[in-house]
């Protein structure tokens, strides 16, 4: 039999219309546009600010414009995974709501968490499942409301997350393109460093971790700095080492985005001019699982079959890998819905 290979076939995306900008933000707390700027490279961010809706709804729009842009029979979905560290509920899943949402009638769907990982690492779980051969169509959504952990008077957070969600559509092909390697670790130390200290079952929610403001994602951002540009670094070495992969003949690294000066880093690291990084961070901020996802959207139209990206990202955890991706379609052809 021959190998099936797992292959990204769409990508849709959704980031909300409110725009929060760094002027806007220095009238909340005492930031400035050239700080942010400097130091982390974000201009501004998407948040969600309607009430009453949450990271479903981001995903529901992604998804529903890939189903549009592929045309893909719904019923032939075999299942949803949504990445989010910030889910809608604690339970059920956010995929299971985007599911019903969607209408979807022969699929199951469950959710990843793995944080600024979960795209990659769900895109990995979902090419599996393809490259069994028991899957046919699997929709990868990487979705975040970060807003709905941020503390807005906490100024070493607060500038650094938007909002957003990105899906794409993964199926089995005997091409010889879609994913080819990945190199995934997690250093389980991470936990002091990046982290919402309640609303789990070890600090439920109470009067004390509402009084206490504990409810908000906690950054000790140095230390974070410092462990996601070794391992970004040093993940997208080792990838592109064992695959023969060098400046000459990688298209795009496609990195989580963090900060400027992280992806800096890597670029420097792979000796690839910023041309050949994908770059979002100024306008949609860290959208956490949707970062890479949202990148590779908004950049669809540059992709062409064949091309060769590295997939990279870090987060709590610590979790850390990179990705080899070998793209499957001409992105210039396709119709934006
Ligand atoms: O996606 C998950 C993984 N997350 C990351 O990869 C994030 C990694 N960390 C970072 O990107 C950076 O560490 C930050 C952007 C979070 C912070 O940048 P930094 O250069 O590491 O700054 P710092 O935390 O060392 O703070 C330097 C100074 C401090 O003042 P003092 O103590 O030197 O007087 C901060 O109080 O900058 C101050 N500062 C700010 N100033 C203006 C911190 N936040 C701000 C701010 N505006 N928003």
């Amino acid at each position: 039999m021959e190998k099936i290979n797992a292959v990204i076939t769409g990508i849709g995306g959704y980031v909300p219309d409110y725009v929060l900008n760094n002027q806007e933000l220095s009238r909340m707390v005492d930031t400035n546009d050239e700080w942010i700027m400097t130091r982390v490279g974000i201009k501004e961010r998407r948040i969600l600010t309607e009430e009453g809706i949450g990271t479903s709804y981001m995903a529901r729009k992604a998804a529903k414009q890939l189903l549009k842009k592929t045309g893909v029979d719904p019923d032939t979905i075999d299942a949803i995974i949504v990445a989010t560290s910030t889910a809608d509920y604690k339970f059920p899943s956010t995929a299971s709501i985007v599911l019903g949402k969607l209408g979807l009638k022969n699929a199951f769907a469950f959710d990843m968490w793995s944080a600024c990982c979960g795209f990659i690492y769900t895109l990995d779980t979902a090419a599996s499942m393809i490259q069994s051969g028991r899957y046919k169509k699997i929709i990868v959504i990487g979705a975040d409301k970060m807003s709905s952990v941020v503390d807005y008077t906490d100024r070493s957070t607060c500038a650094l997350f938007g909002d957003g969600a990105a899906a794409v559509l993964v199926e089995g092909t005997t091409e010889d393109v879609g994913l080819k390697d990945s190199y995934f670790r997690s250093d389980g130390h991470g936990l002091p460093f990046l982290h919402l200290k309640a609303g789990g079952s070890v600090c439920p929610a109470s009067h004390f971790t509402v009084d206490h403001r504990l409810h908000y994602l906690y950054q000790e951002g140095r230390t974070v700095f410092r462990y996601a540009v070794t391992s970004m670094s040093n993940d997208c070495a080792l990838i592109a080492e064992r695959n023969g992969l060098n400046k000459d003949n990688i298209r795009f690294v496609v990195p989580h985005q963090a900060n400027i000066r992280i992806i800096e880093a890597v670029a420097k690291r792979l000796e690839l001019p910023m041309e050949q990084v994908m770059v979002n961070i100024e306008h949609f901020g860290n959208t956490s699982a949707a970062t890479i996802p949202l990148a590779l959207w908004e950049n669809e139209s540059k992709l062409k079959k064949g091309d060769n990206l590295i997939f990279t990202a870090f987060g709590a955890g610590f979790v850390h890998g990179a990705s080899y991706y070998k793209w499957g379609y001409d992105g210039s052809t396709v119709e934006q819905g």
